[in-house]
């Protein structure tokens, strides 16, 4: 895993948008997996930039997001369609067939969890999956419990899970108890891997995925296996890590590769001289 540790919320959100522009120019018909929440809309809004002033390509490009609650229509303003389609979708010139988002919708759910496992197959896998994390470090909605080699299926969501997307929601109990989830299995054979996470409130969950055991209990902490995995913090998330000195300094030791191949230095954003 290599841990970046970034000032802030925005300088987080300038990395991770970076890291999936290098994918896009690398592979421009890319297969990237998209996650919702209120994290990844910073990297969302550079994403969105880079297409309108750098003219940044997402015509070849495919996405398969990760869930969508359980009887939503794609149209309800809190399904993740919506938020999708809001926050990204709608600014950039993806094409409208190349979108996948689990249906929450759907009658048969366990036919349509397969259908959208062959899809990903059919599309040649996932090359770069963003990932956000739950307060107790579930991944999509892999919640506490879920088999490491869980697929795409149904799964409740605990009462925590609920409490915290209440947010989104106009009453609490609004808030649906189930969603169409990709399993932590099927995240794990994205070639690559990219979580964020900011806030005082994700650090005790990112000490415990990046550091803790690898365990059921915390389905991030699977990532410790993946083969290539950037996680993007900002200072305050990563403030409860024991080896933060470790990270930083691994960073500073990386820009003395710039320049190399497939070197990239994603320490600092340059401020703008406004
Ligand atoms: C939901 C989503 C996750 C997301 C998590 C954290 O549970 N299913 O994919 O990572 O929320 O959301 P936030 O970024 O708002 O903290």
């Amino acid at each position: 895993m290599e841990v970046i540790i970034t000032r802030d919320y925005d300088e987080m959100s300038w990395v991770a948008a970076q890291i999936i522009r290098r994918q896009l120019i690398r592979k421009p018909d890319s297969v990237l997996g998209l996650a919702t929440g209120s994290t990844p809309l910073g990297t969302y809004k550079e994403m969105i930039r880079m297409h309108r002033e750098e003219g940044l390509d997402f015509s070849k490009v495919t996405t398969f997001n990760l869930d969508e609650y359980l009887g939503l229509p794609p149209t309800h303003p809190q399904s993740y369609h919506h938020f999708m389609q809001e926050n990204l979708f709608k600014h950039i010139n993806i094409h409208p067939g190349r979108i996948f988002i689990p249906n929450g919708m759907a009658e048969d759910i366990d036919s349509h969890c397969r259908w959208y496992e062959e899809q990903i197959k059919k599309a040649g896998g996932i090359d770069l999956q963003l990932l956000g994390i739950g307060s107790d470090g579930h991944i999509a909605f892999n919640e506490p419990g879920s088999s490491l080699g869980s697929r795409t299926r149904l799964k409740t969501l605990t009462e925590s899970t609920i409490r915290d997307n209440a947010r989104f929601f106009e009453r609490a109990e609004d808030v649906p108890h189930f969603a169409i989830t990709m399993g932590v299995g099927t995240i794990f054979e994205a070639r690559e891997i990219l979580l964020i996470a900011g806030g005082e409130e994700k650090a005790a969950v990112c000490a415990e995925f990046i550091e803790g055991p690898v365990t059921a209990r915390v389905t991030a902490s699977m990532l410790q296996l993946h083969p290539i995995v950037k996680v993007v913090l900002d200072e305050a998330a990563a403030s409860q890590l024991k080896q933060a000195g470790y990270y930083c300094w691994v960073q500073q030791q990386k820009q003395k590769l710039v320049g190399m191949p497939s070197q990239v230095s994603f320490l600092r954003r340059p401020v703008s001289k406004k």
